[in-house]
């Protein structure tokens, strides 16, 4: 596994996601959850990332990491209008994650932005959360994230960045790298849609040389073979794609010809 500089955290480059994947409860659903735990430990996988939006998902990851803590970086987002309101949320995180301390706290789609951040910049100076980050989604939210980002008041940022949606490649990921800013890449694989919903057999022969065995890997590689690229954090159910995501984060750098080849073949099959 290879491990970069997220802000000060060296984190793996392929991290987790737990958006719908860990928003379950009972103990049969719970138990895979925790497979996929000791997996990223097996891995080399130490950074997740959740929200409290994510219905269980914080609490399914504080169950599942219980007594293995310290060998997770944990992220979550706030999400909610106003300032008392947000001082709530992010204490029901911390409830949730089971720790008194979160890695990154982030401002998710930079929801009532400019309420949130002196609140997180007070749990910073108290030492309970670590950096600070903000999230966006759409094209039209990147300029108000470049100024938070010019502003020097955050240390990661959280984006889309895949082989079809290749916005940030032209102003933020230059700005975040000008700036030595983390950046997080959300939805990799587009919620699995690249992978899952393909209309035929993408061709991995000319990845082969190259270590690709499975297209989710190719698609993996793809993002992270860009160096401003710190992490990211593809998300699954399942245990065993563990295993098959992490080993993109020990691959080489993906050469330009072969990148191109992956995004043209992902366009041909949608
Ligand atoms: N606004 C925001 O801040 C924001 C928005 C979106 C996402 N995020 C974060 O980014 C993370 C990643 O985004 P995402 O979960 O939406 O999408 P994603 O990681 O692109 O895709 C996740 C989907 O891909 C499937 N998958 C994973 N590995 C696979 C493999 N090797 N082969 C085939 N399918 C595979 C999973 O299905 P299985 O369960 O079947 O494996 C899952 O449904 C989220 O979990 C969340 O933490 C943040």
């Amino acid at each position: 596994m290879e491990y970069r500089k997220l802000g000060n955290l060296d984190v793996s480059v392929i991290g987790l996601g737990t958006l719908r994947s860990f928003d379950v409860t009972e103990p049969a659903d719970l138990e895979p959850r925790r497979q996929i735990i000791d997996n990223c430990l097996a891995h080399g996988i130490n950074f997740i990332d959740s929200a409290a939006m994510y219905g269980a998902s914080e609490k399914a990851v504080g169950i599942t990491t219980e007594g293995r803590r310290d060998r997770f970086y944990l992220a979550t987002k706030v999400r909610i209008e106003g300032k008392e309101a947000g001082k709530r949320q992010i204490a029901e995180s911390f409830a949730n994650f089971n720790t008194d301390y979160i890695d990154l706290l982030q401002i998710h789609n930079m929801i009532d932005w400019q309420t949130h951040l002196p609140t997180l910049e007070r749990l910073k100076a108290e030492g309970k959360v670590g950096m600070i980050g903000v999230t966006a989604m759409v094209n039209d939210a990147y300029p108000g994230v470049m100024d938070v980002m010019r502003s020097g008041r955050i240390d990661t940022v959280q984006v889309p960045y895949n082989v079809v949606q290749r916005e940030v490649e032209a102003e933020l990921l230059p700005l975040a790298h000008e700036l030595g800013i983390g950046v997080m890449v959300m939805e990799p694989l587009k919620k699995g849609r690249y992978v899952k919903e393909l209309k035929g057999e993408p061709d991995l022969t000319p990845l082969k040389g190259f270590g690709v065995k499975t297209w989710a890997q190719a698609l993996l590689s793809w993002v992270v073979s860009d160096p401003r690229v710190s992490i990211t954090i593809p998300a699954t159910s399942r245990p065993e794609r563990i295993t098959e995501n992490a080993l993109s984060g020990a691959l080489e750098t993906m050469p330009q010809e072969l990148r191109d080849f992956v995004r043209e073949e992902t366009v041909r099959l949608l």
